[in-house]
């Protein structure tokens, strides 16, 4: 055997390659023509397999990944490095999302699409096993970082996510509480890091209430490189707790995973957050005059960085 070959009829051809070609991002291997205005264009998918199921395995899986009956007999499924994205990407060039990414009992987060010429899709990403799984609560002299729980946190991550000072000089978040429980759902907010390029995302507590949120960025595994970043509710401000919960991450960065230099990336306007970072020793390295175009306007960016020699 050398190829598997799937073929399929497009109602609408364009439509159908500029999605599987342009937006899923599967290179072209060949185009044809034929007589009477007849095209046909062959996708490289990678490697190709041929999953038999049996019906009990396959209401099992549309359980798991939609929670009801779903795919028909056929289901196309692509792995991707990350379903998440590749998710948002394929909703936004019109697939229809038939369930989020969802974890699944074997270690993979899958997302279930509707898309052009008809089929059924599934994007999936192996997880793999952990390579840094800290043992939550990380506790401090008075706070408990730990993963984000929607359940007890979305009202506290809302209240101070929801304002305009809070958000003025980090990534955007949703301020509706709806898209914000899906934008910390824990597909994409994990607590574990399993390659390089990956994030972990804790919630930062405080006498029983969320009172921040902190991300610790894996940037290389062959230069032990990462990065920090960290949100305190404004009622909260002024005590130190973004100083306890940076060092913190500092603290899981150097002794947990072993970094070699970490970083933070603060707006020059952002004085509170320079404060922080000056004040756990991390030295200003750069400044990055209009480096980012952010939020309608060109931002100077100031780089702050600690090595592991300078730890501790
Ligand atoms: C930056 C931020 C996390 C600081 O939180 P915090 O808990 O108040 O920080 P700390 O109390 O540990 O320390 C803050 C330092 O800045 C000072 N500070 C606090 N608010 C300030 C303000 N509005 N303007 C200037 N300085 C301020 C504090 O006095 C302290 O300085 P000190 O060490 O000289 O006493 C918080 O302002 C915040 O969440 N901002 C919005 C999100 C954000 O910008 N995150 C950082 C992205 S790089």
């Amino acid at each position: 055997m050398k190829q598997l070959r799937l073929v399929v009829e497009a109602e609408d051809y364009d439509e159908a390659v500029a999605f599987y070609r342009d937006t899923l991002g599967l290179p072209e291997e060949a185009a044809f023509s034929g007589p009477g205005e007849a095209h046909v264009t062959i996708l490289d998918a990678g490697r190709a397999t041929l999953e038999l199921a049996n019906p009990a395995q396959h209401g099992y899986i549309d359980e798991v990944e939609v929670g009801r009956p779903t795919a028909g007999h056929v289901r196309v499924a692509f792995e991707v490095e990350d379903s998440a994205g590749a998710a948002d990407r394929l909703v936004a060039a019109g697939a229809r999302l038939v369930a989020p990414p969802t974890r699944t009992p074997w270690e993979s987060l899958n997302a279930r699409l509707d898309g052009p010429a008809g089929l059924h899709l599934s994007l999936f990403q192996e997880l793999g096993e952990p390579v840094f799984a800290p043992d939550y609560p990380i506790t401090t002299e008075r706070l408990s970082l730990r993963p984000i729980d929607l359940e007890r946190d979305l009202d506290d991550l809302h209240a101070y996510l929801s304002l305009e000072e809070v958000c003025r000089y980090i990534p955007p978040v949703p301020r509706d509480r709806e898209q914000l429980r899906e934008a910390y759902a824990p597909s994409r907010r994990p607590s574990v890091l399993r390659r390089e390029g990956e994030v972990i995302s804790l919630g930062v507590e405080h006498e029983g209430r969320l009172i921040g949120d902190a991300v610790l960025f894996w940037h290389s595994e062959e230069q032990r490189s990462g990065e920090i970043g960290y949100v305190i509710n404004p009622e909260f401000h002024g005590r130190g707790f973004a100083t306890e919960t940076a060092r913190a991450l500092l603290g899981l960065a150097f002794d947990g995973l072993g970094l070699h230099r970490v970083t933070a990336r603060v707006d020059e306007r952002n004085t509170a957050s320079a404060r922080v970072v000056e004040r756990l020793g991390m030295r200003k390295e750069a400044v990055a005059r209009e480096a980012d175009w952010f939020k309608g306007e060109w931002t100077t960016l100031v780089h702050y960085a600690m090595l592991e020699s300078e730890w501790g």
